[in-house]
């Protein structure tokens, strides 16, 4: 056990040495035993037992109820086994907090009631006060209460991602109001992406210090952008909030869709971990990272669609070309598909587990 004063003492890394559970350790690149497995989105409309507690709550209201957003956070640890809990939250969870207008409408996505798009937007949009974070790290406290040796990962979204859903004011397939900010006012473009990365930052540092012993930025749209953009226009502010936990002792991963070009890119803009997604075989994202970063995939989940045959059978592909990196820690190459059966997701993870 490595006791850590950086952290509180009642940390579950000082407590409970999630320092040395199989996703630290796949993190820190270290090979033995079974490989970590746990998935994204494994909370949530998968599991009859979430949608039953979720029943007549809003979406962001649930997110807020310390007490209910521990059961949901826990629920996947009880069923499938897998090795790390994800704090049932949500990217917008910080932006909402500090006063922004926004709800999640089930079936489309984050919706925001007043786009940012002009400069006085951007000056006016209001500074989150972490007072304002307590639900988040009293939800926190409830869950790692009953984790132990389980750790949980706390998130955040990335300031690309998210100032997408201010600018375009919910979901986009392109995101061309966006990227035309970027072009034609890269001042104003920086000062919204400044403010996006000060409050996702201190959404992310208050769960580390809270109790997550691991955190995973997700820039899900950051695969819509070329290298040349994502330098210029995003990796700093990115940088910003992964930096935000640097000090800390917890592994830093970095995950987004389609984001095959950006992957050294994303590992420089300061990640321990890269998460890849399914369109890259691992060995490939591997060799594009030099061969010096544990990674996070990369199951395709349409395969969990695919019957038990097909998916050991990409699963045993996924663990062989995982093997070529220093670390992996297995997951889907995006989040758990809502009408998954829950059956085939215990299932992976025992199969996971078997594998030498
Ligand atoms: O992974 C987990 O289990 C932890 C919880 C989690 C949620 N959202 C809960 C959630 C995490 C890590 C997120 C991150 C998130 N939220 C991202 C990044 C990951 C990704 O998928 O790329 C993004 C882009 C969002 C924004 C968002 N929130 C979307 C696009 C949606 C889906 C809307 C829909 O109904 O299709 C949400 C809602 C959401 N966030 C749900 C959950 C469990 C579904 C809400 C419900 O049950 O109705």
């Amino acid at each position: 056990m490595t006791l850590t004063s950086l952290l509180p003492a009642d940390h579950p890394i000082n407590v409970s040495d999630t320092g040395d559970s199989r996703l630290a350790l796949a993190c820190r690149g270290e090979r033995s035993g079974p490989r970590p497995v746990w998935f994204m989105r494994q909370a949530g409309r998968s599991l009859p037992e979430y949608r039953e507690v979720r029943r007549g709550v809003a979406m962001l209201d649930s997110c807020l109820m310390p007490e209910l957003a521990a059961e949901i956070t826990l629920q996947p640890i009880r069923r499938h086994g897998v090795d790390a809990a994800v704090l049932f939250s949500d990217i917008v969870v910080p932006l909402k907090l500090a006063g922004i207008d926004v709800e999640i409408v089930p079936g489309v996505g984050p919706v925001v009631a007043r786009p940012i798009r002009t400069v006085g937007d951007i000056r006016a949009l209001p500074e989150l006060d972490p007072a304002a974070l307590a639900p988040v790290e009293d939800a926190i406290r409830i869950c790692t209460a009953e984790l132990g040796a389980t750790p949980l990962l706390g998130f955040a979204g990335a300031p690309f991602t998210l100032a997408s859903y201010l600018v375009e004011g919910g979901p986009s397939r392109e995101h061309l109001v966006t990227k035309a900010m970027m072009y034609a006012e890269p001042a104003a473009w920086s000062e919204l992406a400044g403010w996006v990365a000060r409050t996702t930052a201190a959404f992310l540092r208050a769960q580390v210090l809270a109790g997550a012993s691991a955190v995973q930025l997700f820039d899900s749209w950051a695969g819509g952008l070329s290298l040349a953009n994502y330098t210029e226009h995003v990796a700093s502010h990115s940088a910003t909030v992964l930096s935000a936990v640097a000090d800390l002792p917890v592994p830093r991963i970095h995950f987004g869709v389609g984001t095959g070009e950006l992957l050294p890119a994303m590992r420089d803009a300061g990640a321990t971990v890269i998460g890849v997604d399914h369109r890259i075989p691992l060995s490939v994202a591997n060799a594009r990272l030099g061969g010096t970063t544990p990674l996070q995939g990369n199951i395709d989940p349409a395969a969990l669609f695919a019957g038990r045959e097909a998916l050991h059978r990409h699963t045993l592909d996924v663990l062989r070309e995982g093997d070529s990196a220093p670390g992996h820690i297995v997951n889907l190459g995006h989040g758990v598909p809502p009408d998954t059966d829950p059956d085939v997701l215990t299932e992976l993870v025992a199969f996971v587990h078997d594998q030498p």
